[in-house]
Parts: C-alpha cells; sequence; structure tokens
C-alpha cells in the first residue's frame, strides 16, 4: 500500500531548552523567566537566592548529554528535531549588544551533531521564555524596546546558523500570553487586558520582524508562527453556543490572522471596543506586520467544549486553556480530554483558513510509565494515542490538508511545562529522574521507542486504523 504521507515528510520529535537543557547558570547564561518558574507555568514566580535549586536547573542534563540522546533519536529514523535556543545563553540579560560566544557555540555543536544523522533542526526563537532581565528592568514585552532587543537576537541566530538551520519558528505557542501573561510576556500576573494586549502587540510585531530577518539572512529558510491549537466545540447546537464558540476560537485564530495575513482582523476591533482595550499601533508597526509566515505550525492534545448554559459550563483548568469538558471522550491521567478526530478537524480549519503548509510540532500523551522487572517499558497507552492521531494526520493529506510534518512532544522524558513535573512522561525514552529530582538521568528505550521507529521507517504505513 503506498503511504498518505508525502516522500519527504519530516518525521521527528521537539523538546525545548528550558525543559531539557538545565545547566541553567552555564557558559555565560543569563536567568530567564523559565528560571524563575521553578513549579512550571502555573507556580508562582519565585526569585532566585543562592542555594536555591528546581528541577528545571539539571533538566534531563540534554546540555551535556545531547550526543547520546542525538544518536538515540537518530536510531529512531528521525528526520526533524525540534527544539529552542535559550535566548539568555545568547544574549544572558537580554539588551547586551554583543552576544555570549559560549552559547553561540554549544547550539553549533548541538546542530552538528544533528547534521551527522541527517537530522534537520526546527527552532523556536522563544519557547515559554525570555531573559528575565528584560522583564525586570524593562517590563518584559510591555516595553516596545524589546521588540529591537528580540531582532538583534534573532538577526545574531540566523546570521550564526544560516547553513545548518533551514526551519524556523517565532514565539512558543503565542496565544497562550492571554493565560499566563508572565510565562508569555515577561508582565506580572493581574496585568490588565489592555497591558497584555499591547504586550502581545510588540510581541506580534517583533516576530513579523524576525520572518522578514529570516527571509532576509537564511538561504531558502522557511519559517513559521506557533500556535496552542486549542480547538473548541459547542458543548450543545443552541445557536448562542455556537456564537460563543466561534468566539472563543477567534481568542487563539487572532494570532495566526495576524501572522499569516498581515494585519489585525475585522472582528478585534468589536471585542477591543467592547473590553475597553487600547493598544498603541504605529504606521511603521502596521507595516511591519505585512511580512508574513511561510507556514503555520501548532501543538495539538486536546479539544474542548464551550458552553453558554451556567448550569453546564463546568470549565476545568486543563493545559492553560479552560475548557468544558466533552462527555463524548476520555481523558488522560492529567485530565487532557483524547479526541484524534479533532486533530484531523483542526489541520482542516487551519489550511481552509490560511492556504499556508501546515506543521504539527507537538502532540503527545502525558502519562506515568512503568518499568517491569525485566527493565522493559509497555507504554501501549502512549502508542495508542500517537497512533490514533497519526491515522487522522493521514486523513487530513488525504482530505487535500498540506502537512509538512510531525514532531511528537518530548521523544525523550523531560519536565512537563505546566507543574515542572518529571512523572508526566511523554518520552519514547526514558529518563530515570523523579519529581524531587532524584534518579541517575540513565536512558532507556521504551516499547513506543520500537514502534515509532516503525512508523517513520514505513512512512505511516505501519500505522494501524482505528476499530
Ligand atoms: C505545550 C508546550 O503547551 O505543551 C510545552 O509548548 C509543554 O512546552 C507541552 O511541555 C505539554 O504540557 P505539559 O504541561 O504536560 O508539559
Amino acid at each position: 500500500m503506498s503511504s498518505k504521507f508525502p516522500d519527504h515528510f519530516l518525521w521527528g520529535g521537539a523538546v525545548a531548552a528550558n525543559q531539557v537543557e538545565g545547566a541553567y547558570q552555564t557558559d555565560g547564561k543569563g536567568l530567564s523567566t523559565s528560571d524563575l518558574q521553578p513549579q512550571g507555568i502555573f507556580g508562582a514566580v519565585t526569585p532566585r537566592v543562592d542555594g536555591d535549586s528546581g528541577i528545571k536547573d539539571v533538566a534531563i542534563d540534554f546540555y551535556h548529554r545531547y550526543p547520546q540522546d542525538i544518536a538515540l533519536f537518530a536510531e529512531m529514523g528521525f528526520k526533524c528535531l525540534r527544539t529552542s535556543i535559550a535566548w539568555t545563553r545568547i544574549f544572558p540579560q537580554g539588551d547586551e549588544e554583543t552576544p555570549n560566544e559560549a552559547g553561540l557555540a554549544f547550539y553549533d555543536r548541538l546542530f552538528d551533531e544533528m547534521a551527522k544523522y541527517g537530522i534537520q533542526p526546527l527552532i523556536t526563537l522563544s519557547h515559554y521564555e525570555m531573559p528575565y532581565g528584560l522583564a525586570k528592568k524593562y517590563g518584559g514585552w510591555g516595553n516596545r524596546k524589546t521588540i529591537g532587543f528580540f531582532e538583534r537576537y534573532a538577526r545574531t541566530v540566523f546570521e550564526r546558523y544560516k547553513h545548518k538551520v533551514k526551519h524556523w519558528l517565532t514565539f512558543n505557542e503565542i496565544n497562550m500570553s492571554l493565560h499566563a501573561p508572565f510565562t508569555g510576556v515577561g508582565l506580572p500576573e493581574g496585568s490588565s487586558k489592555s497591558e497584555i494586549y499591547q504586550a502581545i502587540h510588540h510581541q506580534l510585531v517583533a516576530s513579523a520582524k524576525a520572518v522578514k530577518a529570516c527571509h532576509e539572512i537564511v538561504p531558502e529558510g522557511k519559517i513559521g508562527n506557533m500556535l496552542l491549537g486549542g480547538i473548541l466545540y459547542p458543548l450543545s447546537c443552541r445557536p448562542e453556543d455556537l456564537l460563543e464558540t466561534q468566539r472563543q476560537n477567534r481568542d487563539w485564530l487572532f494570532f495566526g490572522d495576524v501572522q499569516a495575513r498581515g494585519s489585525y482582523p475585522a472582528y478585534m476591533k468589536r471585542y477591543f471596543r467592547e473590553n475597553g482595550i487600547q493598544v498603541e499601533s504605529t504606521a511603521e508597526d502596521q507595516q511591519a506586520l505585512r511580512e508574513t509566515i511561510d507556514f503555520i505550525s501548532f501543538s495539538y492534545y486536546m479539544s474542548g467544549c464551550v458552553t453558554t448554559d451556567e448550569q453546564q459550563n463546568t470549565a476545568e483548568r486543563a493545559n492553560i486553556l479552560n475548557m468544558v469538558p466533552n462527555p463524548h471522550l476520555a481523558s488522560s491521567e492529567w485530565g487532557w480530554q483524547i479526541d484524534p478526530i479533532g486533530l484531523r478537524y483542526l489541520l482542516n480549519v487551519l489550511y481552509d483558513r490560511y492556504q499556508k503548509p501546515l506543521f504539527i510540532v507537538e502532540n503527545g500523551l502525558g502519562a506515568k510509565d512503568r518499568i517491569e522487572a525485566d527493565g522493559s517499558i509497555n507504554d501501549d497507552y502512549r502508542i495508542n494515542y500517537l497512533n490514533d492521531h497519526l491515522v487522522q494526520v493521514a486523513e487530513a493529506i488525504d482530505d487535500g490538508v498540506e502537512v509538512m510534518g510531525y514532531t511528537s512532544w518530548g521523544p525523550i522524558d523531560l519536565v512537563s511545562a505546566s507543574k515542572a513535573e518529571m512523572s508526566k512522561r511523554y518520552g519514547f525514552i526514558y529518563v530515570d529522574r523523579d519529581d524531587a529530582g532524584n534518579g541517575s538521568l540513565e536512558r532507556r528505550r521504551k516499547k513506543s521507542f520500537y514502534w515509532y521507529r516503525d512508523v517513520i521507517q514505513s512512512n505511516g504505513n505501519s500505522l494501524k486504523d482505528q476499530g
């Protein structure tokens, strides 16, 4: 049978600097906003005092162990690895005029290691972190000056890695700033909607400037945005529910609309007016926004529902969105609802809306794993989750959607973003470390490791259709 996946489909996995690297003060790295969230993005912002430690300080020690980890990814046949550059390794405080050479050299080594195996890097410029120096001294993205600091950082890494990295992303889950402002835009909790949208505006302008810089500097480079694909369904077919669902989906589609179409969508004017939100946008900003992304990338873990009926509104804080549970779906151990068909639907929604290639850059199941007496880890639950989602990706491709690739989240166990847990495992590769930071950091292949290797080798032909 011929595969539905295109020949050059980019199979792989995705991680982020602050969730794997550790070495949080090594080789001149500055403190990032993530370093001030030792309990994760839902934990308090905690000033660092000498002698403090957090699980992310070491994480899975990818900073030192990357050659072994890349070799394991290569063994699975990865064509692509998504990771991020820690901005603070390059500009430790964020406002320096010249970059930190030791930080730049680390990513040279990392990309060279990937090149040995023909693994293409897909690099996020900012994944849930920015230099804390910028948050403290300038008020993060609330300050227009941050656009310039980011542009300098982006141009620096494009120049340095232009022959090694061809696929770039600007801001991870850019829409999450609405729910976690410190993580997304370096603003304190309790910031007003106007302050948050102003900071978001600056970030959108910075994203467009990075797109322009990438087009100027990186030969054959492609640059995308990154959205949290939090697709919502109406809980009922009441027209009011449908309308409210459209409104809430626009909360996140707004970001894609600006980044893919080059200007603010019409519906935001009314939203801003009715919510007393004022955003300063100069003629120069509007000009900058016209430089649009080459492709859309997004994460997908779950879907959720919306209702206007107060009695039925049991919205829970799952991931970073408040979603009403869908009575037709099962949930993961962390309460995230599992919806493979939602991925096909989302791919179609995004392709209909933007007509740009799509890249699924996160998808996966966070679960507790058990090591058997013989040392094996039989994570069939993870295999089933990923299999069922990939079957739907194949369906979407058959629907005519252009999908560039798929990087599953956390191909190696890492520190979770929301609560900084190790026990919420996503990997094909197990890492011996627990929530308290105990463990040898030894790596071990799970059953899913061999399963994913076969999926890649067969270009998706080994996937099993759901019953
Ligand atoms: C996405 C983030 O929201 O979801 C990742 O981009 C994160 O950084 C992933 O790790 C899964 O969330 P969690 O909280 O289970 O790690």
